[in-house]
Parts: structure tokens; C-alpha cells; sequence
């Protein structure tokens, strides 16, 4: 057993939300889940899943786009979109939001007392180059896509590395 297994006494349940669940957060579940393999972190986590503040896309796969930026870049990417719900504020340790309108709406969707703690996922950049909010690519062109891979491969292995300063 690693150091970091025996200094985790549970396993952390991680969920990203954006606005359609077809574009970003798909995106961020799938390179969270690469990344953690990676860095050999993969069996600290229970859950890794994304969801949207809306149901716009919901029963969807991931838009092309981002499919075939995760594709280019050697990223599994497989999901269906689905709206949050109430049970996911208890489901979740880390509710990572993309930008500040997720992290609103999640806010006041949030149960009193739930457990997920509804977090920026930019906040955990270290690259003062990158920006904190990860922009709706949706309407824009394939550049803004790959621009959103470059920030959430950044801020999956930022936090990543915070669970291993905090653990070991
Ligand atoms: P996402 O992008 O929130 O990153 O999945 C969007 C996808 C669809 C729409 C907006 C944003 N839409 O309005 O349909």
C-alpha cells in the first residue's frame, strides 16, 4: 500500500457541473479520470461524473467537439448527459463548478447542510497564465475547446497534487 492509500481513510467523490453537461464537464470528468490514472491516484476516488445546471442536453453524448479535442489529445471520453438533483449535494465531496454562473446556480440549488463542498475548479490553478474561468466554448469555433482542455488538464493535476500535499 502506497503512503497516500494509507493516509486516505476514504475514498472522495468528485463531480463537474457546467451548463449543458455536453461540452466542459464532460470534458473535465474525462481528463480528471486520465490524469488520476496517470499519477497513480485512480483508487482514491469512489466517483468521478459530471452534470449540468440545466436539461437542455440531458440523454445527449458529449458534443463532437469536445470528443474529438479529448480524442486528440489521447482522452477516453464516454457520457450521457443528465441534469443535477438534490441527492447529488449528498453523493459528492467536490462539486467542481466551471464558471461563476454554475457556481451560482449550484448555490442555490444546494440543500442546507449537504455535504458537497461546490467549488471553482479554476481555483485550483497554480499558472497565473491560465484563466480561472472555464469559458462556455459552445458557440465559438475548435480553438476554445482545446483552450478548455488546456485548463482543465492544469486544474485536475493541480488538485490532484493538493490531495497528495494534504495526505502524505
Ligand atoms: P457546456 O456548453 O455547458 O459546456 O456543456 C453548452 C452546451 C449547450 C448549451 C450551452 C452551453 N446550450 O445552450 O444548448
Amino acid at each position: 500500500m502506497t503512503k497516500i492509500e494509507q493516509a486516505t481513510e476514504s475514498k472522495i467523490s468528485v463531480a463537474f457541473c457546467c451548463l449543458g453537461n455536453i461540452c466542459r464537464s464532460p470534458m473535465a470528468e474525462a481528463v480528471m479520470k486520465h490524469a488520476a490514472k496517470e499519477m497513480n491516484m485512480a483508487q482514491l476516488f469512489d466517483k468521478v461524473d459530471s452534470f449540468g445546471t440545466s436539461a437542455f442536453h440531458a440523454g445527449d453524448g458529449p458534443d463532437r467537439r469536445t470528443v474529438q479535442t479529448c480524442r486528440a489529445n489521447g482522452v477516453p471520453v464516454h457520457h450521457v448527459s443528465r441534469q443535477v438533483k438534490p441527492s447529488d449535494f449528498e453523493k459528492f465531496d467536490y462539486i467542481f463548478a466551471m464558471d461563476h454562473e454554475n457556481m451560482e446556480d449550484l448555490k442555490y440549488m444546494q440543500p442546507r447542510n449537504s455535504k458537497a463542498k461546490v467549488v471553482l475548479f479554476g481555483s485550483y490553478s497554480k499558472d497565473p497564465k491560465l484563466d480561472k474561468i472555464v469559458s462556455d466554448p459552445y458557440y465559438g469555433g475548435p480553438d476554445g475547446f482545446q483552450r478548455s482542455f488546456r485548463q482543465l488538464d492544469h486544474f485536475s493535476r493541480s488538485f490532484l497534487q493538493s490531495l497528495m500535499d494534504r495526505e502524505t
